[in-house]
């Protein structure tokens, strides 16, 4: 068979290839030669690269006409899906408006309908023209429009939408919401809105704690306005970290998935206790013992099962995602911190232990920082035992139906798994591969945006495939479904 050269792709079909190949688990090769096979099947002639890069695009639906987009082949698409629903997409004026180009196909993957609104600091970021592309649809940006003010245009998007989603919020936008201005087209149609309104706010962590924020994200809370994030991490501008990054284009998704209520609710009236992320273990007040766990699955697994319904509480080590939609989240730093708050949570209808707790602490943490003293050397670290969270609810008087424990291992992983299903008074052990040689992705597993895990349970071992993190834990989230239906309540 000839050779296919990727290089020859344009940047965009190269990434969109690129995407597909990972979903599928393929080389970029082989994932081009299965479409090109598809597309010279049904459509078109042999050696005909430009009507097959064409073709690539329109398999990946970025430039398709329809609306909403149509999964492409192969493609396993989460549950709670948005099909029919109609979303009206309000980009603000900040670097994070790149993120809303992802979150339209986001969105239109799932069935969605999406309508936008540019502000015109909006179009200092991106072009009307991608938003368009994407979306399908004309991209509205002007409130005294002659085309659209004969039936008040800004009145009829709010009405033609079942929600309103504002991403990113600007620090201006919310402002304005808050103070009820309305001067341009996307604060007037936020304004003149009946429909729910979700805020995905971005920008600078200084202008995040600005007093004035606090105020307006407080006002807009008590007006019912719902808030996606934002996150803790790194700044697009260089040298600046904290809180006020927006929550990703998926967390998004999630929050409007949750806010809603798309899908079937099996968990409605279930309380789950979710752990998620590391632990930090303090030395001193400046240094800690921690692990690469991101929080990724976790946050996953506890935003799945808040869409099936249930009443989730996710108790979190330290993360820089941010907290998932529609479930309460208590943030802690330590071992003991996690296990006082899952026993003050229970009880439960289950109970999922995601989080990778640190199995050790430093016997005594140092009250001040540690001093490198000339001729002393090292200080010795006397390490003392952790509390066993899992086990401790496995075996807890007040132990929820259902235990799920998570095993993360590098090498042995099955009989690990095993042992701890006995151990730990578990009902099943997700297992999975933390190892460099996982050959999941460049980053790996923990951080890492994929999983492949083994359900471990008495009646044997069910091996899942590789999925993303939240197709592992959409799946995950039906299985505590099902087994949670011959559970009493
Ligand atoms: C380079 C650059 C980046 C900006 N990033 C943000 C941001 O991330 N968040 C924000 O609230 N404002 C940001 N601003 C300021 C807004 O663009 C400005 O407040 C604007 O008036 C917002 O208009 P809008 O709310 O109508 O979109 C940025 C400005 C510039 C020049």
């Amino acid at each position: 068979m000839a050779s296919i050269t990727i290089r020859n792709l344009d940047d965009e079909v190269k990434e969109l290839l690129r995407r597909l190949a990972a979903e599928n688990n393929r080389s970029m090769e082989e994932q081009a030669r299965v479409m090109i096979r598809a597309a010279v099947d049904g459509q078109i002639g042999p050696g005909r690269i430009d009507q097959i890069e064409r073709t690539l695009r329109e398999l990946t639906s970025t430039h398709s006409a329809a609306t909403p987009v149509a999964a492409p082949a192969g493609k396993i698409l989460p549950p709670g899906m948005l099909s029919g629903k109609r979303i009206l997409l309000i980009i603000g004026g900040g670097i994070a408006a790149y993120k809303a180009l992802d979150l339209i196909r986001r969105l239109r993957e799932r069935g969605a309908a999406v309508r936008v609104v540019m502000t015109a600091a909006a179009q200092e970021f991106i072009t009307t023209l991608s938003v368009g592309a994407l979306s399908a649809d004309h991209v509205y940006t002007e409130l005294f429009d002659r085309n659209d003010e004969h039936d008040v245009g800004h009145i009829r998007l709010s009405r033609e939408a079942d929600l309103l989603v504002v991403a990113p919020a600007t620090a201006d936008l919310m402002a304005k919401l808050a103070n009820g201005h309305a001067n341009d087209l996307a604060s007037t149609v936020l304004i003149a809105t009946d429909k729910p309104v979700l805020m995905a706010p971005a920008m600078n962590p200084r202008m995040w704690a600005h007093p004035a924020t606090r105020r307006n994200r407080a006002t807009l809370g008590k007006d019912g306005i719902g808030f996606v994030g934002p996150a803790r991490g790194e700044m697009a501008e260089s040298n600046e970290a904290g809180e006020g990054r927006m929550a990703e284009p998926l967390e998004i998704v999630a929050a409007i998935e949750a806010l809603l209520e798309a899908g079937p609710k099996p968990l409605a009236g279930r309380k789950i206790i979710v752990t998620s992320g590391p632990t930090h273990e303090p030395i001193d007040p400046v240094r800690y013992i921690a692990n690469r766990s991101s929080g990724k699955q976790g946050h996953a697994i506890a935003a799945a099962l808040a869409r099936l319904g249930a009443d989730v509480r996710l108790v979190s080590g330290p993360v820089s995602i941010a907290d998932p939609a529609g479930v309460k989240t208590i943030h802690v730093e330590r071992a003991q911190e996690m296990r006082d708050a899952v026993e003050q949570l229970l009880p439960a209808d289950a109970a999922i232990f995601v989080a990778a707790v640190a199995d050790w602490r430093s016997e005594n943490s140092a009250g001040e920082k540690i001093k490198k003293v000339a001729g002393e050397g090292p200080p010795v670290l006397r390490m003392v035992e952790n509390p066993d969270i899992l086990a401790g609810v496995g075996h807890h008087s007040q132990r929820p139906g259902l235990v799920v424990g998570f095993a993360a291992e590098t090498q042995d992983l099955l009989r690990n798994a095993e042992a701890k299903l006995k151990k730990k008074g578990a009902d099943f052990i997700v297992a999975n591969d933390v190892s460099h040689e996982s050959g999941i992705g460049p980053s790996g597993v923990m951080g890492g945006d994929r999983n492949r895990v083994r359900i471990v349970s008495k009646a044997g071992v069910e091996e899942w495939p590789e999925m993303t993190k939240d197709q592992v834990a959409a799946r995950l989230a039906a299985l505590i479904a099902e087994r949670l239906k011959t559970t009493v309540v």
